[in-house]
């Protein structure tokens, strides 16, 4: 992309309404624009940012034998009148009522609709164990929507319903999840802990939040911090083992680590002082077991193997994708700006022309950015006819990981200049090199093109 033709509507003022740093620097960097309260467009670079995590999202949920699907964002009220939740939800939800009088109400989650998928199609235990998701819009009337995209009222989830016969299988669901969640933020550069939290509306016993660590986070967090120094790193992981999938969980749970809303002080205070640590988080998913509280009111059941009815075992497990793109400005920026991790960066590099119109220097650039493509790497070219100073600032602002500066003094002596953005280092090099050394970055971050159908297939890689 050559920056004089995309759209990137940069502010050079800090916005008033904006009180944490995610927000303020997606709204300058044009990523996003308020529509009404809670509700936001997606311009073109936090747009492609959210395709990013998406596409990780699902490579890492078909990784774990999830079958992904779409269900829509209205739905009839008469569902949710079975499950008992019609009355229990309360203002969050959004009501709405059709031109035939009908009660629908825009999803806040999904819980009534895939059991009522489910208990329409599958019949026998054979069919099991079975696991649907999709990654569709929200909404929930939030009394005090803030910080921008991360506590929206429309917001984009993934959401995930496993159904199983036994409450052993759906526990190695459960575990599945706890592992591909660890997984899938591992990719996107965040550490997100997953403490033992309530259950809330949704219901039910066994439930882990996944918490990023941040100052701004609206949850108070009480940990061991031992558990900051546990990372699941690219270990290969048979996803239908549940001794292995259950080895990672008690790996990764057996240390205390809880939210406000289960901390127990008593044993909390039984490790040791110097590792007890009390912070700020933000919930960037959750994964829940709760056996049959919608499968029994709504009549979920498979022929088990003794021919009787069994209602299934059900869990639900979300995974919050717009406000990630929050979370991981908040875990990972500075006074400049952004700083994009290589997993989820908008385009791969930039390039800056430091006298755009100089027949070497555009030629240089043209170059470079052509060898970039050429590795299947994504640059942004900022090719405008603007001073240095701006060019550096609007870079170092919307965050890509890495610059290439090029200019006719470096050009005489064969070199351009490559700099990181997370560490201020810049290193002189010749074009080729800086082009080798940038694809060579981003191998281990290609994504399983082809693996997710329909939506993350490999043409949508081409597109982006
Ligand atoms: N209003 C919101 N705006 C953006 N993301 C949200 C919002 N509410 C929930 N999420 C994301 O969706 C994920 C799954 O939804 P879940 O039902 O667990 O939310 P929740 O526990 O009600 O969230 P919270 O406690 O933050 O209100 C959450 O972990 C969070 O990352
Ligand atoms: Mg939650």
């Amino acid at each position: 992309m050559r920056l004089s033709k995309y759209f990137l509507p940069v502010l050079k003022e800090t916005p008033a309404e904006a009180q944490i740093a995610s927000h303020r620097l997606m709204l300058r960097a044009g990523m996003i624009k308020q529509a009404s309260a809670g509700i936001y467009s997606w311009l073109p670079l936090g747009f492609k940012v959210l395709r990013k995590l998406e596409n990780i999202v699902h490579e890492e949920q078909v990784r774990a034998g999830h079958i992904p699907m779409l269900m829509p964002t209205l739905q009839s009220a008469d569902l949710w009148r079975e499950s008992g939740r019609y009355d229990a939800y309360g203002p969050e939800m959004l009501r709405i009522r059709d031109r035939q009088d009908r009660d629908m109400l825009y999803g806040p989650t999904n819980e009534e609709l895939i059991t009522d998928i489910f208990r329409s199609h599958v019949g026998s235990y054979r069919d099991l164990p079975l696991t649907l998701y999709h990654i569709q819009w929200k909404f929930r009337d939030e009394i005090r929507p803030r910080f921008g995209v991360m506590r929206g009222r429309e917001f984009f989830m993934k959401d995930g319903y496993n159904f199983d016969l036994t409450k052993e299988d759906a526990l190695h669901a459960y575990n599945r999840h706890l592992v591909s969640y660890l997984r899938t933020y591992e990719r996107m550069g965040l550490q997100a802990i997953p403490m033992r939290a309530d259950s809330g509306p949704i219901g039910g016993d066994d439930t882990h939040e996944f918490l990023v660590l941040a100052e701004t986070g609206e949850s108070e967090v009480f940990y061991d911090s031992e558990i900051t120094d546990l990372k699941f790193g690219d270990r290969e992981i048979d996803y239908a083992d549940k001794a292995q999938c259950q080895a990672v969980l008690e790996e990764f749970t057996s240390r205390y680590a809880r939210t406000d809303e289960t901390h127990d002080a008593a044993i909390f205070n039984q490790i040791p002082e110097e590792r007890r640590r009390v912070a700020r988080g933000i919930e960037v998913g959750q994964i829940f077991y709760f056996g049959t509280k919608y499968s029994d009111p709504m009549g979920a059941t498979v022929q088990g193997p003794d021919g009787k009815p069994v209602a299934v075992h059900m869990g639900s497990h979300g995974i919050g994708v717009s406000r990630l793109v929050g979370a991981i400005i908040e875990a990972s920026h500075d006074d400049k700006g952004i700083i994009w991790p290589e997993g989820v960066t908008p385009f791969h590099a930039g390039i800056v022309n430091l006298k755009q119109g100089d027949g070497e220097a555009d030629a240089a650039c043209e170059k470079l950015y052509s060898a970039l493509k050429a590795k299947g790497l994504d640059p942004l070219y900022d090719d405008r006819d603007e001073r240095a100073g701006g060019k550096f600032a609007t870079m170092d602002l919307i965050g890509l990981p890495w610059r290439i500066t090029v200019g006719p003094r470096g050009l005489k002596n064969g070199v351009v200049e490559l700099t990181s953005r997370r560490t201020g280092e810049s290193e002189e090099m010749a074009p080729e090199a800086a082009v080798e050394k940038i694809a060579e970055i981003y191998a281990p971050h290609r994504g399983e093109a082809g693996t997710v159908e329909p939506m993350a297939d490999r043409s949508f890689h081409t597109w982006m």
